[in-house]
């Protein structure tokens, strides 16, 4: 396993790798690697033959300096996890100055209003950081393909939308949430929560497969209003947003089509640590 933190060392090895047909894979992460990032690699992996790991924090898309200067730094640990799953990979883990020299700011981009709602709406400028350092990374190192959890869903399209406004040729694949062994979704931020509160946090799951079957039956609107109505039950997670929206732009759902898809989109706060999931409806 190779690890690089100049992007002109990792320019150039690539390049010795690289020939028409090589198929190059991206992982773009923040490191404090879980399952969840590791199914992205091995999914990642099974496509491509040069598969390269990014692992850094960037500071761009924090809105809450306080969020950025908390998050945990385990390069040692993640270096162990990667390596388990295979010695042919290729790990980009640069310092700051490597990819904003004196520069800390986000370029200004337009997504057609993907970027404005939900975690866009609640973290100011979050998504402009994360398209500006995602944009670094792919004109880096050039991948064919770059893998995305559909846990951070509306990061997902915003990436889909940057490679289309920017005419890369980079398919974007989206991977399935990983959950604990009790349904929360995978993160980082996990460890922050108390042990007891951990496992209560299956709620916020449950919440949204019940919300599922109800929609089955019930419109967006009233679904919704159950979950709100659930939440104010339950005094230990605060729910900061439940929304319903279409799968593919993120527009409100006026009347359920069958032919359209529908997901559902929730931030919940558990003792300060700040919980996304989502869930596709039909
Ligand atoms: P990070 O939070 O480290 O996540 C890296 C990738 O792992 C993202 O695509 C995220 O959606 C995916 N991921 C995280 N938890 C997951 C889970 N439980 N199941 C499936 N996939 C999961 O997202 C970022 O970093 C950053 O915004 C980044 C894209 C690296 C830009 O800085």
């Amino acid at each position: 396993m190779l690890l690089f933190s100049r992007k002109k060392d990792l320019i150039g090895h690539l390049a010795t790798l690289k020939n028409n047909s090589t198929s190059v894979g991206l992982v773009p992460t923040m490191g404090a690697l879980h399952k969840g990032h590791l199914s992205l690699v091995k999914k990642a992996i099974s496509q491509n033959e040069v598969v390269v790991v990014s692992i850094f924090v960037n500071p761009t898309q924090f809105d809450n300096k306080d969020d950025l200067h908390k998050y945990p730094i385990t390069l040692d640990t993640d270096l162990k996890y990667l390596k388990n799953i295979s010695e042919e990979l290729i790990i980009f883990a640069p310092p700051v100055t490597e990819l904003y020299s004196n520069n800390i700011s986000s370029k200004e981009y337009e997504f057609d209003g993907l970027d404005t709602t939900m975690e866009g709406k609640f973290r100011a400028s979050h998504f402009l950081g994360v398209a500006t350092i995602v944009e670094k990374l792919f004109l880096i190192v050039h991948p064919n393909k770059a893998y995305f959890g559909e846990k951070d869903f509306q990061q997902l399209l915003i990436i889909k939308k940057l490679v289309e406004k920017t005419n890369m040729s980079i398919e974007i694949i989206g991977c399935p949430i990983v959950r604990e062994p009790n349904g929360l979704a995978m993160s980082s931020r996990n460890e922050r929560l108390p042990k007891e509160l951990r496992g209560k946090a299956s709620f916020i799951y449950e919440t949204l497969l019940t919300a599922k079957e109800i929609f089955g039956m019930k419109s967006a609107a009233k679904v919704m209003n159950w979950v709100k109505k659930k939440f104010d039950k339950n005094s230990e997670f605060d729910l900061e947003y439940i929304n319903i929206t279409e799968q593919e732009n993120l527009n409100p759902v006026k009347r359920k089509h069958k032919n359209k898809k529908y997901r559902a989109f929730i931030a919940v706060y558990a003792n300060g640590v700040r919980l996304i999931d989502n869930i596709a409806l039909n």
